[in-house]
């Protein structure tokens, strides 16, 4: 699989192969080399922009842009609303490398693939990462348009990064998720949030797998378990981060009210459509929260 000629020419990568947390070490060296050769940019923060939350990135200044597939061991994104770009910029004169677009377990792609940009960041010199999704509403009172200030997560993808032998170069065995939501991040964002007039909520996010959207039965069951919003993305990438010693924070764009509480289904173009509407106002509260940084 892994040497299959393409069409554009990129030899495939296997996203379903498994890289436990002892095999990141060699891959993360491979992508570190590769980003050196095109920029010496050291980032203060790294960013991950969720879905229809590209736009973020237009704020970044001196670009360097790398698509996923001209890096070693990156399959090119797939969801639609991803771009598929890794970033090297400034953002208020901050240095930061962005994301945009991610890679999703739904995709098949092993969890030790999910978590690789944000390993990277802290190989890159990064110290702090803020991850964005958006992510359908459980509690009733965040509708589409929301923007969730993440304070703690739960997840049930049933899946984990730190699966299998561990690297102790990069980080310990056994991960404290205590405050995996760094609380001094949280009030800064707010005081960002304050600062540019954007409401901010706060909540729980809960994790699944995808791609399917939940049944109503399950929103009520998140709900129960104390989520305020439900996406397939961000926790592992906030329990790798945590184990390479990053600092976190995150916020939710609530795109849609959560399965069965508006009556209609859900549609992606729908999640696509807030995020255009809600992104621009997140962009505004993230620029001013790193510029404080
Ligand atoms: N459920 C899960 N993920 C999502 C949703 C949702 O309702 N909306 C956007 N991402």
């Amino acid at each position: 699989m892994s040497t299959l000629p393409t069409p554009s020419g990129h030899t495939a990568v296997d996203r379903t192969l498994p890289i436990p947390p002892v095999d990141q070490p060699a891959r993360l060296a491979a992508l570190v080399a590769t980003i050196r050769a095109k920029t010496p940019l050291v980032p203060k923060v790294g960013i991950v922009l969720g879905s229809g939350l590209g736009s973020l990135a237009d704020g970044l200044e001196d670009v360097t842009s790398i698509p996923f597939d001209d890096l070693p061991g990156w399959p090119a994104a797939t969801a639609p609303g991803h771009a598929g770009r890794l970033l090297l910029g400034r953002l208020a004169g901050v240095p930061v490398v962005a994301l945009q677009g991610r890679f999703h377990l739904y995709e098949g792609n092993d969890p030790g693939l999910v978590v690789q940009p944000v390993l990277l960041f802290k190989q890159l010199g990064a110290e702090i990462v803020v991850l964005t999704n958006a992510a359908g509403g459980v509690n009733p009172a965040y509708g589409p348009g929301t923007l969730m200030v993440i304070s703690d997560h739960i997840n049930l993808t049933g899946r984990t990064p730190l699966l299998g032998q561990n690297a102790d170069q990069l980080g310990e065995r056994f991960t404290d998720l205590t405050d995996v939501w760094a609380p001094r991040l949280r009030e800064r964002l707010h005081a960002a949030g304050t600062a540019e007039a954007v409401n901010l909520d706060e909540g729980i996010y809960v994790g699944l797998l995808g791609p399917n959207y939940e049944t109503p039965a399950e929103v009520r069951m998140l709900r129960i378990m104390g989520a305020d919003a439900v996406g397939m993305s961000t926790v592992l990438e906030a329990i790798a981060a945590r184990w390479v010693g990053l600092e976190v924070c995150g916020v939710s764009l609530v795109t849609n009210a959560g399965a069965g509480y508006s009556g209609v289904p859900l549609a992606h173009e729908e999640v696509l459509a807030a995020g255009a509407e809600a992104g621009p106002r997140l962009a505004r509260v993230l620029a001013r929260f790193i510029a404080g940084l």
